[in-house]
């Protein structure tokens, strides 16, 4: 099947305006434009598309949300893509960037917006220079500026390039971050919709999310939900690494088991056997075995404890040692927390310490349940999804390895007195 969101990987030079006009560029802004705003909104809402970001809220519903009527709203682009082990908005913005400011004008056309902002990973560069030059050749030919092809529709359209911060893909933090503020989340409500950039009606939208509507457009609908599952329509793009022959971006329907998804990354590297995955990165439960034949879907996972996200799917094989794959997780979540709500701030601070402790044989069986007492007592108490996220990966390999935290505490009392600071200070 041709790709729908990976379209360069089938016509080649589709980065070029020129290129992706020849094959239908345009056609789903031309459809948008030729009907009401609210009939856009309709289509959307029809098609099912939830937001490929990780929460997986139906983008219809979202836009929706926003209030009708004169006034500044904004698009936000969320292309910060810091997640672990995920890396294909960075294929969009790069290769195929027409499909993403098409889907991001229509958005603007949906809710009455004349801006739009896409904010950048700091590190993607590269893939934000080629996404320029497509913004560039957008104003040449008419597609963005003042009366876009001819109608009515005015919109402008501007790149931020962050510094770096995992946290800055929370909505909120990146809508400060976008203003100039520090990079910190703040306690919803009010929610962007309402109060958003500059105090004005916004929706943030993942890169995929918005990749998605300009096909939708195009085919209708019921052309997209007759792909994928009835709660989980459409297409994904599924970020495959760890040890797998192939790692790299496969798009698919939605739907499909982890276990083909394994199979279409060329199965486990060098014949290993299979011990484990992440199905969302570092943020969502580690999965086992007994979930390989679940459906990717945002509800595939629940009975196993898990979540789709934003499909970083991070396999390991029997050699990985899961309390150091815990420590490397609750490092990265120590160091990425904003710091601005203490359970947070001091838990993932507190988890490092205990786990590396643990790691590197000094730990107790003490240890063991301050791990857990300190894990339980960040989840649900933050002010944003990253503490919860810093929580799962601690949490679920206890749950499904607890021998392996066993085998290290056992005995270690006492090597735990003698080389206690020097065991702390290392998180590798
Ligand atoms: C710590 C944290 C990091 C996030 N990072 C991203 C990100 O890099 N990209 C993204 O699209 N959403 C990210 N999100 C989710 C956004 O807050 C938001 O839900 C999303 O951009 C909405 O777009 P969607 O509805 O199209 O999925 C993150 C959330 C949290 C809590
Ligand atoms: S949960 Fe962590 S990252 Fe989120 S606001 Fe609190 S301190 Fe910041």
């Amino acid at each position: 099947m041709a790709h729908i969101l990976l379209r360069h990987r089938d016509i080649e030079n589709i980065h070029e305006l020129d290129v992706y006009l020849a094959h239908g560029g345009y056609e789903g802004l031309k459809k948008a434009l030729s009907i009401q705003p609210d009939e856009v909104i309709e289509v959307v809402k029809k098609s099912g598309l939830r937001g490929r970001g990780g929460a997986g809220f139906p983008t219809g519903i979202k836009w929706g949300f926003i209030p009708k009527g004169p006034g500044e709203k904004y698009v936000i682009i969320n292309t910060d893509e810091s997640e672990t082990g995920t890396f294909k908005d960075r294929e969009l913005v790069e290769k195929n960037p027409h499909q993403v400011i098409e889907g991001a004008l229509i958005a603007a056309y949906a809710i009455g917006a004349r801006t739009i902002y896409n904010y950048f990973r700091g590190e993607y560069m590269d893939a934000a220079y080629r996404f320029e030059e497509a913004l560039k050749a957008c104003y040449e030919r008419g597609l963005l500026g003042q009366n876009i092809l001819g109608s009515d529709f005015s919109c402008d359209f501007y790149c931020h390039y962050g510094a770096g911060a995992y946290i800055c893909g929370e909505e909120t933090a990146l809508i400060n971050s976008l203003m100039g503020n520090l990079g910190q989340p703040w306690s919803k409500p009010p929610f962007p919709a309402i109060e958003g950039l500059y105090g004005k009606p916004t929706v943030v939208n993942n890169t995929e999310t918005l990749a998605n509507v300009p096909p939708i457009l195009v085919n209708g609908p019921e052309w997209y939900t007759s792909m994928g599952t009835e709660k989980s329509p459409g297409v994904k793009i599924v970020c495959m690494s760890g040890h797998v022959e192939r790692p790299g971006n496969y798009e698919v329907e939605m739907g499909v088991t982890y276990r083909q998804l394994i199979e279409m990354a060329g199965g486990m590297r060098n014949g290993r056997k299979f011990k484990a995955l992440l199905p969302s990165g570092g943020s969502g439960p580690v999965i086992t075995e007994e979930a390989l034949d679940a459906p990717m879907t945002y509800e595939g996972l629940t009975p196993y404890g898990s979540v789709m996200g934003s499909s970083s799917v991070i396999v390991m094989d029997e050699t990985t040692d899961m309390v150091w794959a815990a420590l490397k997780m609750v490092h990265f979540f120590r160091h990425e927390s904003c710091g601005k709500c203490t359970p947070c701030r001091e838990g993932t601070f507190w988890m490092e310490k205990v786990l590396s402790r643990i790691y590197h044989g000094y730990g107790t069986e003490r240890d063991l349940q301050i791990l857990e007492s300190v894990a339980n007592q960040i989840g649900g108490r933050c002010l944003c999804a990253l503490g919860d996220f810093a929580v799962n990966p601690v949490l679920s390999t206890i749950r499904h390895f607890f021998d392996e935290y066993k085998a290290k505490v056992s005995g270690a009392g006492q090597k735990q007195q003698a080389t206690r600071e020097t065991a702390v200070a290392t998180a590798d």
